[in-house]
């Protein structure tokens, strides 16, 4: 294995791509407003577009200007004079000469594909016909990784054939989110939490995704995947590997993501019996979010579909940590508000000593960490009541919080992008955050058992109007359980 020295390009295919200009781009300014871009560190944009430098640069000074941070002028003209525009077709070796004049001398390049996975496999042909893919490069692929264990093997295996496995960066943002990684901080800086952090303790997990937008015009792309591949088999599926996941020795790439693989292993696999008692999938129908009347998924994509816009279902982790602790999971559009967050349910004191007039007031600890919209971190403990009453004490659950918050106020303060954080770890070289071959595939494994078991038993979305929760399954489903979720 070669070492891995810190990046001097990084070549953007998909340049001009939604994600380029929402989140990549945006990331990489701000990279070099905060002096982490190394010194020659020069962007190479490429898409098939015939576009001048000028323009294009003329469309990411106005994206940036157009951002609640506004732009510094400063920043931009170092920034502006590391980018390059590239007209190229990504999937020809003709195509990608078009680059060679622009990585002459380059030891380390990065070649990001923000471009759809089916042309993944082409691309790195192209780069390896073309003489650009060294020992020292890397390649970063966005999600989806495939629609299901088979599709997403036939692209390892292509990526795999010009790129080693530590060259290759598969991103999922959502480990670039800075309470996700507070959640390996919480777990590991801490001796507090991990006596207590298995089935003699935790009742059950929730992790909550939802969302309040729709899926709009990306309906061509969605309508393949539907929430369950969209959103379940990485994002949510991270989030669990990570309260999961045994204490890895240390934060080598490997010690993480070995623990993560084995967590996913343990995944109890879906039966038919599951997907009727134990799942649901749901689509939106018309409704108001957020005072604002709102489409159907149906009316969105112009006739009926049977893909989900939201999906519930209980996991169980079979280990001996986890033996008996559901983890229930629930992600959607078009929901009453935006909320991603995890919630680590402690049992109950196994006897009150406060007497019936506080029975009522027992609640269990709970540890709750919301990751969206805003960054916090709660524990609910038990406290007195103020006051005096009557025969005993009154109790009352209040939240010892970290408001991450606070982190984000003060001048010149702002939330990063996840994009920030992963990209910065490309170019150092580190992988830790990144998504290894058999973890994709393991997900994908017990993915598609959750959808064969759906088709079996004959399992089609049920309706829900865009604003509420769901469809009713949702909600008796973990109730089936004797739990509820924390709406
Ligand atoms: P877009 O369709 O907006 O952008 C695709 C880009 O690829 C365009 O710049 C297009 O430009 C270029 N392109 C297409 N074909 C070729 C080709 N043969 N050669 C060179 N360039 C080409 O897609 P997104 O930016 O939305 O998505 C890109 C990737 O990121 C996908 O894998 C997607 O799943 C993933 N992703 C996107 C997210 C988002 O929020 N947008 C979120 C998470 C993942 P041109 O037509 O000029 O060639
Ligand atoms: C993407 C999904 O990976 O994540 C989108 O494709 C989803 O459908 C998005 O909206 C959510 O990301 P975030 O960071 O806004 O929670």
């Amino acid at each position: 294995m070669a070492e891995t020295p810190q990046a001097d390009v990084i070549v953007l295919f998909g340049g001009a791509g939604d994600l380029a200009r929402r989140m990549l781009l945006p990331s990489l300014y701000f990279l070099d407003s905060d002096g982490f871009l190394p010194e020659g560190f020069r962007l190479v944009a490429t898409a098939r577009s015939d576009m001048t430098r000028g323009a294009f640069l003329d469309m990411v000074r106005a994206d940036l200007a157009a951002r609640p941070e506004g732009l510094d002028e400063t920043v931009w003209a170092r920034f502006s004079a590391r980018v390059e525009y590239v007209a190229a077709d990504a999937t020809s070796p003709e195509g990608v000469a078009a680059l060679k004049p622009h990585l002459e001398g380059v030891r380390a390049p990065i070649f990001y594909l923000a471009l759809s996975p089916s042309l993944y496999g082409r691309v790195c042909v192209a780069l390896a016909a073309a003489g650009l893919a060294s020992d020292e490069s890397r390649i970063v692929l966005e999600k989806p990784i495939g629609r299901d264990l088979e599709s997403s093997r036939v692209i390892n295996v292509s990526v795999g054939a010009v790129f080693d496995e530590d060259r290759i960066f598969r991103i999922d943002h959502y480990l670039g989110k800075e309470t996700v990684q507070n959640l390996i901080a919480l777990r590991f800086a801490n001796t507090l939490f991990e006596p207590l952090w298995n089935n003699l303790t935790v009742d059950h997990v929730q992790i909550t995704v939802a969302e309040t937008e729709g899926v709009g015009e990306r309906w061509p792309y969605y309508d393949e995947y539907g929430a369950l591949r969209d959103m379940l088999q990485n994002h949510m599926l991270q989030l669990l590997c990570l309260v999961a996941m045994e204490p890895p020795a240390d934060m080598e790439p490997d010690s993480v993501r070995n623990e993560k693989v084995k967590v996913l292993r343990s995944l109890r696999r879906f039966t038919r019996a599951d997907a009727q008692a134990a799942s649901i999938r749901g689509q939106y129908t018309p409704g108001v979010v957020g005072g604002k009347t709102a489409k159907g998924y149906e009316e969105e994509r112009g006739e009926p579909s049977d893909i989900d816009t939201f999906v519930a279902l209980r996991a169980d982790i079979d280990n001996w940590r986890w033996a008996g602790v559901p983890f229930f999971l629930r992600t959607g559009k078009r929901l009453p508000e935006r909320r991603t967050q995890i919630a680590i349910q402690f049992k109950g004191v196994p006897h009150s000593i406060f007497g019936n007039a506080a029975k009522d007031d027992l609640t269990p600890n709970r540890l709750v960490i919301d990751l969206q919209p805003d960054e916090d971190i709660e524990l609910l403990l038990m406290n007195k009541a103020p006051g005096i009453t009557q025969g005993g004490i009154r109790l009352q659950s209040l939240p010892l919080s970290l408001s991450l918050l606070k982190a984000y106020q003060g001048p010149g303060a702002r939330r990063r992008i996840a994009y920030e954080r992963l990209l910065l770890d490309v170019i150092v070289g580190n992988s830790t955050l990144f998504v290894r071959r058999d973890e994709v595939e393991e997900a994908w494994r017990w993915v598609d058992g959750v959808a064969d078991a759906w088709k079996e038993a004959g399992l089609t979305p049920k309706p829900y109007a865009a604003g509420s929760w769901g469809p009713a399954g949702a909600f008796a489903l973990i109730e089936r359980a004797g739990r509820a979720w924390y709406d």
